[in-house]
């Protein structure tokens, strides 16, 4: 129970490695605020929490807007009593050279990946400060540190994830609040599996395609994809007191691929 009285708001929580947070945060005693643009998928993983024994709510929130932030922030308040810990995972990504991105592809990436986790941390931290402290964990990737040629939003929003962490955790040292992120290598997600608005896949992209996939285990010195619970497991270590002197690192959880 490392996140007993811990209140837990979880961006991205439908899917992916963000569902396997709000499962694992809520497994170690912590009450969820399981948030997402997708409704259907976020109520389901927030009723199987709570059919679990968790705590557990849903809200319906588009990240890029900070008047939704600000009631969804309110509604877990009420809900819980405090919010104590933010996972700011909503991205986007559009696989296209550098020729071929699009200003409107651009501000997408840009508005969900980072503005997004930047109007969050706006919104949680007078609650946290509420609550006399706080952890906010934030989502990179080997792009934050080795963006490559292809989509540049995604690799100026993920790098950029690394200031905004280190901008946040030198802010609110001073009222008990850290800032971390996390960096995964390749995880077997629908986000590079699936053709999602956010994270559109054709053959040439998706990890259905064997090349794909092979490429990716290939350039993973540990030899396996990452699992979301892999990811989870170290979320759950940087907003735990067991991280308590820690803030402002990105914590690479690749199997080695960012070597
Ligand atoms: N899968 C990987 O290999 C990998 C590797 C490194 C980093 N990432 C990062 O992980 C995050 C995605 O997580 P995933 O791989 O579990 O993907 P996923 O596609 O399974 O989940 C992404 C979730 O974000 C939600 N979302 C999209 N736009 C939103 C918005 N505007 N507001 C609120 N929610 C929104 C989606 O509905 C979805 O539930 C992204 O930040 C991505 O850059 C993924």
């Amino acid at each position: 129970m490392r996140l007993r009285d811990q209140v837990a708001l979880i961006t991205g929580a439908a899917s992916g490695m963000a569902a396997a947070q709000a499962r694992l945060f809520a497994s170690e005693g912590a009450a969820v605020c399981v948030a997402d643009i997708n409704e259907v998928g976020g109520r389901q993983v927030a009723s199987e929490i709570i059919e679990g024994g968790g705590k557990a709510i849903f809200a319906s929130l588009d990240v890029t807007d900070a008047s939704q932030w600000a009631e969804v922030v309110s509604a877990t308040e009420r809900e819980f009593g405090s919010l104590t810990a933010l996972c700011n995972n909503a991205g986007a990504n559009f696989r296209v050279s550098f020729d071929d991105q699009t200003e409107e592809m651009w501000h997408t990436v840009m508005n969900i990946g980072l503005t997004g986790a930047f109007l969050g941390i706006k919104a949680a931290v007078p609650a946290m400060r509420r609550a006399g402290g706080g952890a906010i964990v934030n989502m990179g990737s080997l792009a934050s540190t080795r963006s490559g040629g292809g989509s540049p939003a995604y690799g100026a929003s993920k790098m950029g994830m690394v200031g905004l962490t280190q901008s946040a955790a030198k802010s609110y040292a001073s009222d008990g609040i850290r800032c971390n992120m996390v960096s995964p290598g390749h995880v077997d997600t629908p986000f590079i599996r699936q053709n999602n608005a956010h994270s559109p896949n054709d053959w040439s992209t998706t990890i259905d395609n064997p090349d794909n996939y092979q490429r990716r285990l290939d350039a993973t010195p540990l030899g396996r994809f990452q699992t979301p619970e892999d990811i989870a497991k170290a979320f759950l270590f940087l907003a735990s007191d067991d991280a308590s002197m820690i803030t402002g690192v990105n914590l690479k959880v690749d199997g080695g691929a960012g070597m």
